[in-house]
């Protein structure tokens, strides 16, 4: 009797349950009223006499045993119940975590820093606040020079010396100023003009200006960077480059793409003539050089400057440059890019 009853304190100590059904089944078993261990009490008085002393650690044993097992049983179920309450299920998959989309002007930017980057530009930025010395005077542009109404400026009113920078030239006047030759950057960033807003333009937009400066440096270098660039941007190297003027290069020029007049789009797009403008550039005035501590007469530089915005309108034919700031959610999720 007493190794029947040793062999249930090991079965009692084994025991494990998931269930509350369970725990109640087994203490109904062992501590019921027609539990197993009433019924060994109820033996006690046919246990031979030499015996009773030791049958009576055992059942106690048991009880005790048993009791404690029904309470740990029912304290980890609850706090087993408490932590499912708090995570729910944790061998369900997980939640789909929504992927963001890149801004187009974004992906079309690390397009761009990546295609020079490849060639030894570096990227620099600056303040989008600016003064009027690296906006204008810098540049060539003196006070009442006719160009800086070229770009009609938001200027702070109580100090017109501070302003929003209308092009990221400020930065390479900066970066001249606090680099020595050779010089090789791309300034990516926003800028400011006072212009009507309307589907093809908008008072704010994104430039990338490069600015390349060294010895012997040629408009032959200039060229082959800028072929460079189409090439490795939209995939076409054909690029012609007609004069212009612009007060911080000289000699100046537009570069313009041969887009092709493969498709409709390709027509309406060119206006027939299959050429796209898609930048400004030129040799770095010396005066500019000058400016900004770097001798002109050791140096020669070329710089460029493109709109972002405009190329992300052309490589995603978008009609209107407006959408590109509304942050509306259904325009930007077309966007999805490794970029
Ligand atoms: N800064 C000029 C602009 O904003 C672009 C440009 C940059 C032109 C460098 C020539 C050289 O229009």
């Amino acid at each position: 009797m007493i190794e029947t009853i040793k062999d249930h304190i090991t079965k009692v100590e084994q025991f494990t349950a998931t269930s509350k059904d369970e725990i109640e089944n087994f203490r109904i078993t062992y501590l019921g009223k027609k539990g197993l261990l009433n019924q060994f009490f109820a033996e006690f008085k046919n246990v031979a006499s030499d015996q009773k002393k030791e049958y009576g650690q055992v059942i106690n044993q048991l009880k005790t045993r048993a009791t404690d097992k029904v309470n740990a049983l029912k304290e980890s179920l609850e706090s087993n119940t408490v932590f499912e309450g708090k995570f729910g299920d944790l061998t369900r998959p997980g939640n789909p975590i929504p992927l963001g989309a890149r801004h187009p002007i974004s992906i079309v930017k690390n397009q761009i820093i990546d295609i020079f980057s490849r060639i030894g530009f570096n990227v620099s930025e600056g303040p989008e606040i600016e003064d009027d010395w690296h906006n204008f005077t810098a540049l060539n542009l003196p006070e009442h020079h006719p160009a800086r109404d070229m770009q009609d400026t938001f200027f702070i009113q109580t100090n017109p010396d501070i302003l929003l920078r209308t092009h990221t030239s400020s930065v390479q006047v900066r970066y001249m100023e606090e680099n020595k030759p050779p010089i090789r950057t791309i300034s990516p960033g926003r800028v400011y003009r006072n212009e009507a807003i309307s589907a093809r333009s908008h008072c704010f937009f994104h430039q990338v200006e490069g600015l390349y400066v060294d010895k012997d440096v040629s408009f032959a270098d200039l060229k082959q960077t800028l072929q460079y660039f189409t090439s490795e941007m939209f995939g076409k190297s054909k690029i012609r480059l007609r004069p212009s003027y612009f007060p911080f290069t000289e000699p100046s020029a537009e570069v313009d793409v041969y887009w092709g007049l493969e498709t409709e789009t390709d027509h309406k797009m060119t206006k027939g003539t299959g050429w796209l403008e898609i930048m400004g550039c030129g040799m770095v005035d010396p005066n500019v050089l000058k400016n900004c501590g770097i001798d002109p007469d050791i140096y020669s530089g070329f710089a460029f400057g493109m709109g972002i915005d405009r190329i992300a309108l052309l490589q995603y034919q978008i009609s209107d440059i407006r959408t590109l700031s509304e942050n509306d959610v259904r325009f930007l999720n077309q966007f999805r890019s490794s970029w």
